[in-house]
């Protein structure tokens, strides 16, 4: 917040020119509907003992999420235990949460993940207030499950909420191509749930909500004739790190992308969960030359806003035009190939565990993830409500009566802009 001078020691002018600047400055705050959240410490492949946060680092992680937002989404059930320490910290803080099943290619990983759920349900952790759930996080782009078993356990997991009498949505998230080639998917889920990273397709950030909508058509024509919304559930930009054939990974370019993104899915309507949160070592590794994965936080693994966020203010109009869904092709696509990468998102572990999702560090190439479009719901919700869609892929790829006063403003001016974002 900024200092407020007492005003008679100004003028009113002065005090007036210094409100505004107050206001400019609180007003820079970024705000998003949800956001991505893993609560690993480390690379991927280490222990839960010493590479899971504890139920007292996600408290405060989320209360500093909090400030930005009403919402988290997770990967996982069992891995690190975080559906049973995030659901509880997410309440804490004031968040609700998005949980996600995790999908290997391995069974057995499914089982464990369910049982959990299961046991979630039945204690009463997991309950209706929950936003929504994915069963798979592009599961089907890395080909660990055929997008029919991909339908199944989305079944499976549908079921369980019936039967517990929770209404809540239930979808698969992979990337938008996934979709666009598999309007089965489309036809069973409750709400599109994609993936889309320009970044991943080396774009220019100058030029990626452009290509995030036109990459997305395909898949807005598929939701509107399935009668679906779409959430976005993962899209973000790295503002460090190297990697071939990606986007300029510089806190510049994450900044424009996160601008334009937010202007592109306000024209669109879209409800999204931004990539990501906190910079985490999951899944770097120096040796690689493409250690972009752990730069995609909005914050430094320390809890501090990157300059490049605390310092913008969305601001502008899109630039993006838009077509009707009729208007847009419905031809579906093959998956586009993509280029290896590691699965920013993935909770991988240690091959030799089973039961947590996984996937060993080696076996990086997973997600590419391509575009996926979506269009929100109602537009009410904050990722929390259901009515979100989402697609993307990854393609390839404060003191004194014055100041009283000030914050007031400031709060009402925070609740609209959370409000127009929502
Ligand atoms: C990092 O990647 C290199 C090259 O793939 C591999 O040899 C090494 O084992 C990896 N390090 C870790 C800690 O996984
Ligand atoms: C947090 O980490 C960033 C990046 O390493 C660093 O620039 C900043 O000074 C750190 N902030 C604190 C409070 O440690
Ligand atoms: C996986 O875990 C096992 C058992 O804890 C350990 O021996 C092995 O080195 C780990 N592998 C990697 C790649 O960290």
């Amino acid at each position: 917040m900024c200092f407020i001078p007492e005003k008679h020691l100004l003028g009113t002018m002065k005090f007036g020119l210094f409100l505004a600047a107050c206001l400019a400055a609180v007003q820079a705050a970024i705000t998003v509907p949800g956001i991505n959240y893993n609560p690993r410490i480390g690379p991927n492949w280490g222990p839960d003992s010493t590479n899971c946060k504890s139920a007292s680092q996600i408290l405060a992680d989320f209360q500093i999420l909090a400030k930005i937002t009403k919402g988290v989404r997770i990967y996982s059930i069992t891995d690190c235990n975080q559906a049973q320490l995030v659901i509880p910290a997410a309440k804490s803080a004031g968040l609700k949460v998005w949980l996600g099943v995790w999908v290997g290619p391995d069974s057995s990983t499914f089982a464990a993940e369910k049982a959990k759920l299961s046991s979630l349900i039945q204690s009463g952790v997991v309950d209706s207030s929950i936003l929504g759930i994915h069963v798979g996080s592009e599961a089907v782009y890395r080909k660990d499950v055929t997008p029919e078993q991909a339908i199944a356990y989305y079944q499976d997991i549908k079921n369980l909420f019936t039967t517990a009498g929770i209404k809540t949505l239930v979808t698969i998230a992979d990337i938008g191509d996934t979709w666009i080639a598999n309007p089965s998917m489309v036809e069973a889920v409750d709400i599109v749930s994609a993936n889309e990273f320009p970044f991943w397709e080396n774009k220019d950030a100058s030029e990626a909500a452009s290509w995030f909508y036109m990459r997305m058509g395909p898949l807005i024509a598929s939701a509107a004739k399935y009668k679906k919304q779409i959430l976005i559930s993962e899209t973000g930009w790295a503002t460090d790190g190297s990697a071939v054939n990606t986007g300029p990974a510089t806190p510049a370019q994450a900044a424009k992308y996160f601008n334009d993104f937010q202007l592109l899915a306000t024209q669109m309507n879209w409800n999204y969960f931004y990539f990501s949160s906190f910079d985490m070592a999951f899944n770097s590794n120096a040796s690689i030359t493409n250690n972009v994965e752990e730069h995609f936080g909005l914050y430094y693994a320390n809890g501090t806003m990157k300059p490049c966020y605390a310092e913008l203010t969305v601001s502008g109009s899109s630039s993006v035009t838009t077509l009707a869904p009729s208007q847009l092709a419905t031809a579906t696509l093959a998956p586009v190939p993509t280029m290896p990468k590691n699965d920013p998102i993935s909770p991988v572990s240690n091959s030799t565990k089973v039961a947590s999702p996984t996937k060993s560090p080696s076996s990086t190439s997973a997600p590419g993830t391509t575009t996926s479009s979506s269009s929100k719901s109602s537009a009410t919700s904050s990722p929390t409500t259901a009515s979100s869609t989402a697609g993307s892929g990854k393609a390839n790829v404060k003191s004194g009566a014055s100041t009283i006063a000030v914050s007031g403003v400031v709060s009402m001016l925070l609740a609209s802009i959370v409000m127009t974002i929502m």
